[in-house]
C-alpha cells in the first residue's frame, strides 16, 4: 500500500470501501472472491487498499483489541507496534513524572511507528510530538490519532530522528527499528536509528524512555540509567532503559498487574530440592533479581546459574508459578519413561533451564500413555542433568 492508495481510505469514499471491505472478509470470503465482490463497485487500486486494509484490521484484534477496529496499519507497523498493555504501563510511568516541557509538548516520540506508544502517552494525558522516517507511517499514526480522538494532543511529522532537538521535551521516546534487510535484529549498532545516533539524543534530552530488545546486552546500558524489563502473562515483551528519572538500576515489571520488582542486594544460597520449585518470571530473571524472588518464597537456588528456586514453603506469588515436587532424579530417558508409565502419565508439559535436551524430542521418545498428567522440569545441578517431575500447585494450602 501506497501513501496515495492509503490517503484515498480516508476520504468518504475510501472509508466506505473500507467498510465494504471489512465486512466482505467478516462473511468469510476468500482473497479472490472479496477483491472481485469490491471491484464491481470500486475502482482496483482502492479495492485492493481497503482489503489490505480490513485485513490488517482484523490481524491487528489480537493486539489491539477493539480499536483495532476503527485504527489502521501497515504489515510492519503493526508487526513492531508495542502492545497496548505495555505501552500503557509506560505511559502511565511518565505521565506519574509529571515532566514539565520547558515550553514545548511533554513528549518527544522519535520513532513513532503508526503509533503504538504515542496513542498511549496521549491517552495518559501527554502532549507528544512525533516524527517517523517514512512518510506512510506518519499518514497512519496521524490517522490513528484522529480515529480515537486524540488529534489534539498529537503532532506527528516525517522527519529523521538524527535530526530531532529533544532539548525543549520533558522526555524522549524512543523506539528505534530493529528489523533491517535481513529481518529481526538483536544488536543494537543494527538499530535504525542506530545506537550512538540514540545515545546522543539522550545525552540532550533532560529524561528519556529507549525501548529495547530484552535480550539487550548489559553493556549497551547506559551507566546511571535504569533498565526495565517488562512481561505480559508470563512472556518477556520488552526492555525499556530509563533516563533522568530517579535512581538507575534493574526492574521487573509484570503485566497486567503491574507489580514491579527492583534489586535489594538480596543474595540467594543454593541448596537440595525442597518440596515446591519456584520458576521465576523471566523479566526477573532478566533483571538479575532472581535472588530477590528466592527471598519472597523462603526458597534457595537449586544451582547458582540456574534461575529455579526451591523452598519447603508454598508462597502464592505472581513472580514465579509454583510446583510440588514428586521425584527428582539424574536425567536419563529410560527411567524418566519408566516412571511416566508406571504413573500412567499420557500428557506432560516440559520445562528446562540450563538443559540441553530436545523437548520435542524427548516428547516423542517418552512414548507417553495414560490418563494422567505431569510436569517434567529439566535442569543441571552442579554441572549434572536432572529431571525433576512436579505438579503444578493449584491451591495456597500446603
Ligand atoms: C519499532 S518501530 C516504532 C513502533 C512504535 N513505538 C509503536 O508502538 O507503534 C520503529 C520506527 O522507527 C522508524 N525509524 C527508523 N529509523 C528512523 C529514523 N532515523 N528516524 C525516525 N524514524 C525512524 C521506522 O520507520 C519505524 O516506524
Amino acid at each position: 500500500m501506497d501513501l496515495d492508495a492509503f490517503r484515498m481510505l480516508l476520504t468518504p469514499v475510501g472509508r466506505g470501501a473500507l467498510d465494504e471491505a471489512v465486512k466482505i472478509l467478516a462473511d468469510g470470503a476468500d482473497p479472490v472472491a472479496a477483491a472481485s465482490a469490491l471491484r464491481r463497485g470500486h475502482p482496483p487500486d482502492l479495492a485492493a487498499a481497503a482489503l489490505t486494509q480490513a485485513a490488517l484490521r482484523r490481524r491487528a484484534e489480537a493486539k489491539f483489541g477493539p480499536d483495532a477496529a476503527v485504527m489502521y496499519f501497515t504489515p510492519h507497523g503493526l508487526e513492531q507496534a508495542t502492545r497496548p498493555e505495555v505501552a500503557a504501563h509506560r505511559a502511565t510511568r511518565i505521565q506519574a513524572t509529571r515532566i514539565q516541557a520547558t515550553g514545548g509538548p511533554a513528549v518527544l516520540d522519535v520513532c513513532c511507528g503508526i503509533g503504538g506508544d504515542l496513542l498511549a502517552l496521549a491517552r495518559a494525558g501527554c502532549p507528544v510530538d512525533a516524527v517517523d522516517l517514512d512518510p506512510l507511517t506518519v499518514e497512519v499514526a496521524r490517522a490513528n490519532a484522529a480515529a480515537l480522538g486524540l488529534s489534539s494532543l498529537v503532532d506527528v511529522r516525517t522527519g529523521d530522528a538524527a535530526l530531532a532537538d529533544p532539548g525543549g521535551y520533558g522526555l524522549l521516546f524512543a523506539d528505534p527499528a530493529r528489523r533491517g534487510a535481513r529481518g529481526r535484529t538483536f544488536d543494537p549498532m543494527a538499530y535504525s536509528p542506530t545506537w550512538p545516533v540514540v545515545l546522543d539524543l539522550v545525552a540532550r534530552a533532560p529524561a528519556a524512555c529507549l525501548k529495547v530488545a530484552p535480550g539487550i546486552p548489559y553493556e549497551f546500558i547506559p551507566e546511571g540509567a535504569e533498565a526495565e524489563w517488562v512481561s505480559y502473562r508470563g512472556e518477556v515483551k520488552e526492555a525499556a532503559i530509563w533516563t533522568g528519572m530517579g535512581p538507575g538500576g534493574r526492574r521487573a515489571t509484570l503485566l497486567p498487574s503491574g507489580a514491579t520488582l527492583t534489586a535489594s542486594g538480596a543474595e540467594a544460597e543454593t541448596g537440595p530440592v525442597s518440596r515446591y520449585l519456584y520458576e521465576p518470571d523471566g523479566a526477573a530473571v532478566r533483571a538479575h533479581l532472581v535472588a530477590e524472588v528466592a527471598a519472597l518464597v523462603s526458597g534457595r537456588l537449586l544451582d547458582p546459574r540456574i534461575a529455579y528456586i526451591t523452598s519447603d514453603r508454598l508462597v502464592r506469588t505472581e513472580w514465579a508459578p509454583c510446583y510440588e515436587v514428586t521425584d527428582v532424579m539424574p536425567f536419563s530417558l529410560k527411567r524418566l519413561r519408566a516412571v511416566l508409565r508406571e504413573r500412567r502419565v499420557g500428557a506432560v508439559t516440559i520445562k528446562k533451564r540450563g538443559s540441553a535436551v530436545d523437548v520435542e524430542r524427548l516428547r516423542k521418545d517418552l512414548r507417553l500413555s495414560g490418563d494422567d498428567s505431569a510436569v517434567i522440569v529439566l535442569t543441571r545441578i552442579e554441572e549434572r542433568p536432572f529431571a525433576l517431575l512436579c505438579r503444578p500447585v493449584t491451591s495456597t494450602n500446603g
